[in-house]
Parts: structure tokens; C-alpha cells; sequence
């Protein structure tokens, strides 16, 4: 998958505090604030010189995981289904990617259960295939409300199952790069999962990674278009040169961005971006109104600006 137009999240509050929230998070080593912001610069300046188009996100107070944005939602056409997070510290994330969404008119929506966004949610680089991650984080009942939500029957909607703990949500273990070929550790999935994937693209698509790639998260990786004569531009934490040599051969640039303090954390590159394209913003109507297609699902949920929170037909979130 191409990326063409993100959203990131500044780390002015990023930490590491809440132990073992995932299996990366052992705090055995504190996190190197000022490292970290470098490393999260670095990144954005490799992303801006690609050619894609990136939004900010105001950060928050306390939300200390708020700078892995892939967990704020997941975006298709012009819907935001925000994230409703199982991580109980990330809860709060929920009303500041909603707030984010309605005010660029998606049409906000929230799962009943735990969903945690595009971490848990990949689409093939063509937008025909969406990879749903359950197991750890993301409730498999959610998928059913995913696809009721998108409510496109020309969308091919998956349900992987994650087998590893370390490897807690589909983007730590689960890549599509450019065109037809994806990142995959098998060793993350269930065998029937991973049949799935070999299914559909084919085993001899899938670009297997190591145990020493996965665990510089290589499949944590974001693929971007360059400047250059190459598909794509693959940015990531480290590869292993045997990786690096594939990506060439596959005719693949690659940037190594060092993310060692979100590592920590267990994320990184791309985890700190969301995909937020958006198919149309609006049309008009035969007297040359604009209208915004957005909130015309009635399931859908409304931001109450005057009282700060979320309103629906089933649920009410505060900040
Ligand atoms: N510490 C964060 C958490 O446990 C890391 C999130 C990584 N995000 C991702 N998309 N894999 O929620």
C-alpha cells in the first residue's frame, strides 16, 4: 500500500510508563525524550520528501501514546471508524481522533467493541483487500461491524488471527508494500491465517522476514512514492542486508529511519502514521452548493462542541 496522504502525531508527551501494556514494553530502559523527538523529526522529513501529503494531530496531556497515530482510527472513502481502544490508557485517545475526524467531515463512526484502527486494519495496495488483526488488542466481533460500517461489497474484507503475543497487532507483523507484494512473518499468525494471506497473494508474493527483521519490526514498515525511478520508497527501522538486497531486487528504494526510543513502546514507523486519504470531500448540487456527504449514516456518531464529548444512539464518550 501506497500511502498518499497521512496523519502524524507530534511525541511532545511520549513515554513509556504503563509496564507490559504490550510484550515490548518492559521498561527496562528509560525512553530518551529528546532521542525520541529526533528520531520522530527524521521521520517526518523522510516521509515529506516523498510525495505525500501529511496532517498533524494535536497531542495531549498524559496521552503518552497518542504519537501511534495508526491506532487512531481507520479510514476508507470518506469514513473514520475511530477507534474504540482496548488499552485502557489509550482510552481517552478516542475523543481527540474524533474530534480530529468530524472536523475534516468523515463520517464519524465507533465499534460497539474493541477496535484499535488501521494498527488492526491493512488494505492491499489496490484497496480490494482489507486484513482485519484480531487476538490481542482488536475484538474479532469488531470485523463484523467494520464491514457493516464500509458497507462495500466490492471490498474484500479478512479476519487474521494473531497467534503471538509479541506480535499484538496486524502492523507489527503484516505489511503490503507497493504494488502486489506484502511483508509477512508467519511465525506472528495462526495456520489457518496464514493460509489466508498465502491465498490471495500468492505464497510466492509474500516476502517472508526473518526472526531478526521482525524484531527490528520490519513489518512495521511504510511505503511511500518517490521521486525516483523505483515502485516505491520503503521506510523502516533496520533491515537485514539479505531483506535490503530483496527490496532491490523487487526494484524497491529503501530508508533506514532509527526508532530505537518507540521500539520501546513496541511500534514503529508505522505506527506513527495514519492513513486519512479520503476518496471525495464533496460534491455539488445543481445550484452549486457544496454538499459534504459526511454524517449521513444515522448509525454514525455527532462531537458536541459545547459539551466536549461524543454523542450516539448507543454511547456517550467524555474527554
Ligand atoms: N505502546 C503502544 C500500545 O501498546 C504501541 C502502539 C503501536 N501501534 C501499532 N500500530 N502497532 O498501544
Amino acid at each position: 500500500m501506497i500511502f498518499k496522504h497521512i496523519l502524524m502525531c507530534r511525541p511532545k508527551y511520549f513515554d513509556v510508563v504503563h509496564y507490559k501494556l504490550n510484550s515490548h514494553m518492559l521498561m527496562e530502559k528509560n525512553v530518551n525524550k529528546k532521542l525520541a523527538l529526533h528520531q520522530w523529526m527524521s521521520l517526518r522529513d523522510n516521509i515529506e520528501r516523498c510525495d505525500v501529503k501529511v496532517d498533524f494531530i494535536k497531542p495531549k496531556k498524559d496521552l503518552v501514546d497518542m504519537v501511534f497515530a495508526a491506532n487512531g482510527a481507520l479510514i476508507y472513502k470518506n469514513k473514520a471508524i475511530v477507534s474504540k481502544f482496548n488499552a485502557d490508557p489509550r482510552k481517552p485517545e478516542t475523543l481527540q481522533y474524533f474530534k480530529f475526524f468530524d472536523n475534516k467531515n468523515y463520517e464519524t463512526h465507533i465499534t460497539s467493541v474493541d477496535f484499535e484502527g488501521a494498527g488492526d486494519g491493512l488494505f492491499s495496495h489496490d484497496k480490494k483487500h482489507l486484513w482485519l488483526g484480531h487476538g490481542f488488542r482488536t475484538f474479532k466481533d469488531s470485523h463484523l461491524e467494520v464491514k457493516s460500517i464500509l458497507d462495500d461489497d466490492k471490498l474484500n474484507i479478512h479476519s487474521l488471527e494473531l497467534a503471538n503475543e509479541l506480535w499484538y497487532h496486524l502492523d507489527t507483523c503484516f505489511c503490503p508494500i507497493g504494488h502486489n507484494d506484502v511483508l509477512v512473518y508467519d511465525k506472528a499468525f495462526t495456520k489457518e491465517s496464514l493460509h489466508k494471506i498465502y491465498d490471495v497473494y500468492g505464497e510466492h508474493n509474500c516476502i517472508l522476514v526473518s526472526d531478526e527483521d521482525a524484531s527490528n519490526f520490519a513489518c512495521n514498515s511504510i511505503s511511500l512514492k518517490n521521486h525516483e525511478n523505483s515502485i516505491a520508497t520503503i521506510i523502516g527501522n533496520r533491515f537485514t542486508s539479505d531483506l535490503r538486497y530483496k527490496f532491490f531486487d523487487l526494484n524497491y528504494s529503501v530508508v533506514e529511519n532509527d526508532m530505537s526510543e518507540f521500539l520501546l513502546s513496541g511500534g514503529s514507523t508505522k505506527c506513527c502514521i495514519l492513513d486519512i486519504e479520503k476518496d471525495f470531500d464533496y460534491y455539488e448540487d445543481l445550484f452549486g452548493n457544496k454538499i459534504f456527504p459526511n454524517n449521513e449514516n444515522k448509525n454514525n456518531k455527532y462531537y458536541n462542541e459545547d459539551k466536549d464529548y461524543i454523542v450516539g444512539n448507543d454511547m456517550l464518550i467524555h474527554g
